[in-house]
């Protein structure tokens, strides 16, 4: 579209009488996309030059049209202070669709983030509990998130920041060593270390010893000590072990694992910078820092024991990450119940001068309920994240088996169908929406589903199979089917969605545009019988082509597969 808006901007400026004061620049500044397709592709307004030129909008707008060359396009009409330029079918779309089908994959890349290292903290589950809903989103958004800034010419760096580090591991060692024994743990180990978890913290209300204990065992882990070490180790493997099982479901990788304990021997140096700076305050015995200034409380740095937090693991890891990679950004996605602590954390490192701390940015996002039911640790309505996955895919294999009995790799397509559909499930919605998921809607074919669109995918595809011989690379792409015009356009607009997307960190953006460009392609494929028109096929088919690839790159962005046949 750049190009016409370029075109436009100049018969506009060399029709425009010089006493109207606009370069081609300005024009181009004036230029709109019509939201009514009745008024156009582009359109000049009128208005505000009625005072310059003596005249009325109108006059003006008819003046144009009357000085202008419109060959090139489909027409050139005044409508009330407007000129409107109508593009021309074929031509437009015989550019878009060689773009998007010599470019394939990479269409709608940009090198806007001039591949500036963009870590992105996410996931980061805590060790011996179960990945919780929240852990999910994390993962999800974030691995889209990073999607769309590689999309965008960015470098990024998924880091897991495991919340593997903090006196709950003392709690943990005391009840594995009063109630636990290793069988269990191996054979299931989030379930049992919870149960210990959960049993230490029944029996401690009765017996404030054991927080003693868990406090002295806490010390060792700290002080290295190697019975200590060596559970803890334990715990982190067999549980990192369960998460992983869930990762290679989402098929989401990470870059590093650099959780809370990865930290521990770089905290002393980030305290003492902190003391350097004057920034630290004694207060009834802790150690924190005023931050008055930005009208938020004070950060708790150190307790009145010397014992590190959550957010000294913070400071510390955020410094690690602007000494290592000169971050362009620092992404954190953390639910919205940390949004005033990554304030905290914000200021803190604004204190210290830490460089990247302006482009540091927390993205959060709302809650998730599965069929009404929240997921949480400690109550007794768990919804494991594992079992939620399993359902659907068991039930996109029923939906297959009753669609497509014949389907060689079933198993593999309704792996990808009933994950796909949990993951634009969640990435449809606006990030800060909090949402009930209920299985069945979000499996349906119809509808704003992730399997809708890949079935609109499947269409296209299968297709193409229906005409073997059909060559992308040198097939018309001259279309002037009305039909085909809105889809024309909105693969025009996939660069821009890419943009967009990039710039709010929101991936709904794509999901919304990946439901638009399916809803135009399905109402295309039901009004026009796409094969049987000779003269107009082989450019329907780059049209379908096209389709097929932007669809697919678009779930790719979101982290979803796109199956051939389902
Ligand atoms: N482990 C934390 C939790 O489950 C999330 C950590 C988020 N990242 C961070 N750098 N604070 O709540």
């Amino acid at each position: 579209m750049d190009k016409y808006k370029q075109q436009v901007a100049s018969l506009i400026s060399s029709a425009l009488d010089a006493d109207a004061g606009l370069d081609h620049s300005a024009v181009l500044a004036k230029i709109e996309r019509p939201k009514d397709a009745k008024m156009g592709d582009l359109a000049f307004p009128t208005f505000t030059l009625a005072k310059a030129l003596h005249k009325a909008p109108q006059m003006i707008a008819q003046d144009l049209v009357a000085n202008i060359d419109a060959s090139g396009f489909e027409k050139v009409v005044a409508m009330g202070p407007y000129v409107n330029f109508f593009l021309s079918k074929p031509g437009f779309s015989r550019d878009v669709l060689t773009t998007v089908l010599s470019e394939k994959a990479d269409y709608g890349q940009n090198q806007d983030g001039k591949n500036g290292n963009v870590p992105i903290d996410m996931s980061s589950p805590n060790i011996a509990k179960p990945i919780s809903m929240g852990h999910l989103r994390s993962t999800v958004i974030g691995n889209a998130v990073a999607n769309i800034l590689a999309k965008n010419g960015y470098h990024p760096i998924k880091d897991n920041h495991l919340g593997d580090w903090g006196t709950q591991f003392g709690k943990l060692i005391t009840a594995y060593l009063k109630w636990g024994n290793e069988a269990d743990v191996k054979k299931d180990p989030i379930n049992n270390l919870v149960k210990y978890y959960v049993k230490f913290h029944k029996e401690d209300v009765n017996h404030p010893e054991l927080d003693d204990e868990a406090r002295e065992w806490f010390s060792k882990l700290e002080h290295g000590d190697a019975e200590a070490t060596k559970l803890w180790k334990w715990f982190r493997s067999v549980s990192l072990e369960a998460f992983n099982q869930i990762y290679d479901k989402l098929g989401v990788q990470f870059d590093t694992y650099n959780g809370e304990a990865f930290y521990n021997d770089k905290m002393p140096e980030v305290i003492q910078m902190l003391k350097d700076k004057h920034l630290l305050k004694e207060s009834e015995g802790a150690q924190i820092v005023d931050l008055s200034k930005y009208d938020l409380n004070p950060a708790l740095i150190l307790k009145s024991d010397g014992a590190s937090l959550y957010i000294t693991r913070d400071i510390t890891t955020a410094i690690y990450r602007d000494r290592e990679y000169h971050p362009a950004m620092n992404l954190y996605v953390v639910g919205s119940e940390q949004t005033y602590y990554f304030k905290q954390l914000k200021a803190v490192l604004e204190e210290m001068g830490v460089p990247s701390a302006k482009d540091l940015h927390h993205i959060p996002f709302g809650l998730i309920t599965v069929n009404g039911k929240k997921l949480s640790t400690r109550s007794g309505r768990i919804i494991l994240l594992d079992e939620v996955l399993n359902d659907s895919i068991a039930l996109a294999k029923k939906q297959i088996e009753e669609k497509n009995p014949d389907l060689p790799n079933k198993d593999q397509v309704a792996q990808e169908v009933g994950v796909g559909a949990i993951i634009f499930g969640d990435l449809k919605n606006d990030k800060m929406d909090s949402i009930d998921f209920v299985l069945e809607e979000q499996l349906r074919f119809e509808g704003e589903t992730g399997p809708y669109v890949q079935y609109s995918r499947v269409r296209a595809e299968s297709i193409l199979r229906r005409v073997p011989d059909f060559d992308a690379d040198t097939s018309s792409r001259d279309l002037d089917d009305p039909q085909a015009w809105e889809i024309i356009k909105l693969l025009n607009d996939f660069p821009a969605i890419v943009k967009d997307a990039c710039a709010e960190f929101e991936p709904s953006v794509i999901a919304k545009y990946a439901l638009r460009l399916a809803k135009a392609f399905n109402k295309y494929y039901a009004h026009t019988r796409i094969l049987d028109d000779q003269n107009h096929l082989a450019a329907r088919l780059s049209l379908v082509k096209s389709v097929s690839i932007v669809l697919k790159e678009s779930l790719r962005l979101l982290g979803v597969k796109s199956p051939d046949e389902m």
